[in-house]
């Protein structure tokens, strides 16, 4: 679907997402021709810079990251539409001359006056803009021009916080035209957790206590946090990825078929999933939570956290984080979720784990099947897309030994068709006002219910991360934690 005439503003373009993902995004999407051909790109910064000026910054950064190739005539119409508007957010002089800005690009371009607001700015600055948008007029719809909003998380830091933040959005723009990003939403594989589940009759028969052992999720990264002390010291995993990326993929594992796709029936069976979802208890044993000191990684000498600049020496920011969630569901009860994501891990890699109870009875002589594991399902999100089934086989021979093999779909396989960068769905999505990929306030407000108990406890128990080695998987509590219950965290 191509988007109607409309145009985008993005606050805060100076930052590093304007640069390496939305600026290419949107010259992807004018690329593969899904934008309407008078499309307006329109930066807001502190910046004294002119048109050109920013024109020459979205050029350099669609050269550098774009995923397309270059075409000079998709630039040229592209280029035609981009302003730059400069001020401080809190300035009303900028805000009227953003506006007059879309008012001519409305009549020199035909946006019609529809137009995005991506806030890609610091939470704390959201209620200045908000309230900017709304004095200016800016906001201000009707029924034949839309105005919309973009946020990026964090949305809040708490649900105290989120639901304060939620407040003062809705306040300026209608839930139905707030677009909150979770780019994790925009990537096919996590879209294709519901095409397998509800797609199918193999999985969802099993998909459940009675067959189901326990579920892992996890988010491994190999990077570090150098240069980005500034939004993450205080911050730390839990808040950064568990609260928005994990819990969301639990969700679409987790939750009930939706009556159909459309955006309030699946948003309906998202909030009930995660209304029945809690954090286990005792929190010394189901969590844990790390930092990382330096370290060897793919041969070469990092360095530990708190050695990264901006950080403070005595930093308590967890760089990794695990925590075990139940969902009180008839479907669920009794089946641990395990959560874990970490910085600075063996390797990247983002997969759902749904790990299947052995069979109930196993005919073979006890030495067969030493080496069988429990069958498991393995939602690969990144970096290498798929799935992989794991189950049983005899090895050839002339004795009956079992051992687990594994079965295949990758897409690199089985499509031909490229996947798109999750931005350039996301912010498409925005323009066709298609909500589905986006969480609703009571998403967000519930993921934090789930987090803030274990939050407070960590805060509270007075105790530092515990440290583990850059390359590794993460701090021994975590894997404690796995043990207690006879369970063991995938190597992936
Ligand atoms: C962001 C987090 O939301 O996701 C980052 O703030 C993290 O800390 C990033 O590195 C990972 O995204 P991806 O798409 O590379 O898995």
């Amino acid at each position: 679907r191509i988007a109607g005439p409309c145009g985008l503003v993005i606050f805060g373009v100076t930052g590093d997402l304007s640069r390496k993902k939305l600026m290419p995004a949107i010259y992807d999407l004018a690329n593969r021709g899904l934008l309407p051909p008078g499309f307006a790109l329109t930066g807001f910064a502190r910046r004294d810079w002119a048109d050109q000026d920013f024109m020459q910054v979205v050029y350099d950064a669609v050269r550098e990251h774009a995923r397309t190739p270059f075409r000079q005539e998709v630039w040229d119409r592209l280029a035609e539409g981009i302003r730059f508007v400069s001020g401080t957010f809190d300035d009303p002089v900028a805000f009227e001359n953003l506006t007059s800005t879309i008012t001519d690009l409305d009549r020199v371009r035909g946006t019609g006056g529809n137009h995005a607001f991506y806030l890609s700015i610091p939470p704390g600055a959201f209620p200045t803009v908000c309230k900017q948008l709304a004095r200016s007029g800016l906001s201000a719809q009707s029924s034949d021009q839309w105005r919309r909003v973009v946020i990026e998380k964090p949305f809040g830091h708490d649900l105290k916080s989120a639901k304060e933040l939620n407040r003062i959005v809705n306040e300026v723009f209608p839930e139905e035209s707030v677009f909150r990003i979770d780019h994790y939403l925009g990537k096919e594989t996590v879209q294709n957790i519901l095409a397998l589940r509800f797609a199918n009759q193999l999985f969802e028969p099993i998909w459940n206590a009675n067959f189901v052992d326990h579920v892992q999720i996890t988010m491994a990264e190999d990077i570090g946090l150098g240069g980005r002390a500034g939004y993450y010291d205080g911050i730390g995993a839990a808040r950064d990825v568990i609260q928005n990326h994990l819990i969301q993929l639990l969700a679409l594992t987790a939750m009930e078929e939706p009556v159909s796709f459309r955006p309030d029936d699946l948003r309906a069976e998202k909030i009930k999933v995660l209304s029945a979802t809690k954090p286990a208890a005792p929190f010394d044993e189901t969590t844990a939570r790390g930092q990382y000191i330096g370290g060897w990684q793919g041969g070469q000498k990092v360095p530990g956290l708190v050695e990264e600049g901006g950080f403070a020496k005595d930093s308590t920011t967890e760089t990794f984080a695990a925590i075990t969630l139940e969902v009180n569901t008839r479907r669920w009860a009794g089946v641990p979720f395990y959560l874990r994501t970490g910085k600075r891990l063996g390797r990247r890699v983002t997969e759902i784990a749904v790990v299947f109870k052995r069979a109930p009875h196993l005919p073979f002589d006890s030495t067969a099947t030493e080496e069988l594991g429990q069958n498991a399902l393995v939602i690969r999100v990144q970096p290498d897309e798929g799935v992989t089934m794991r189950f049983g086989s005899k090895v050839p021979g002339t004795t009956m030994e079992v051992r687990d093999v594994t079965m295949d779909f990758g897409y690199g396989h089985a499509f031909t068709e490229s996947s798109p960068e999750a931005y350039e769905r996301l912010l498409l999505d925005v323009l066709l006002g298609e909500p589905s990929l986006f969480p609703v306030n009571d998403e967000v407000e519930l993921s934090w219910k789930i987090l803030d108990p274990v939050l407070q406890h960590w805060e509270n128990s007075g105790k530092r991360p515990e440290e583990y080695r850059a390359g590794t998987w993460g701090p021994p509590s975590a894997d404690a934690m796995m043990a207690r219950t006879g369970r063991h965290w995938r190597r992936p």
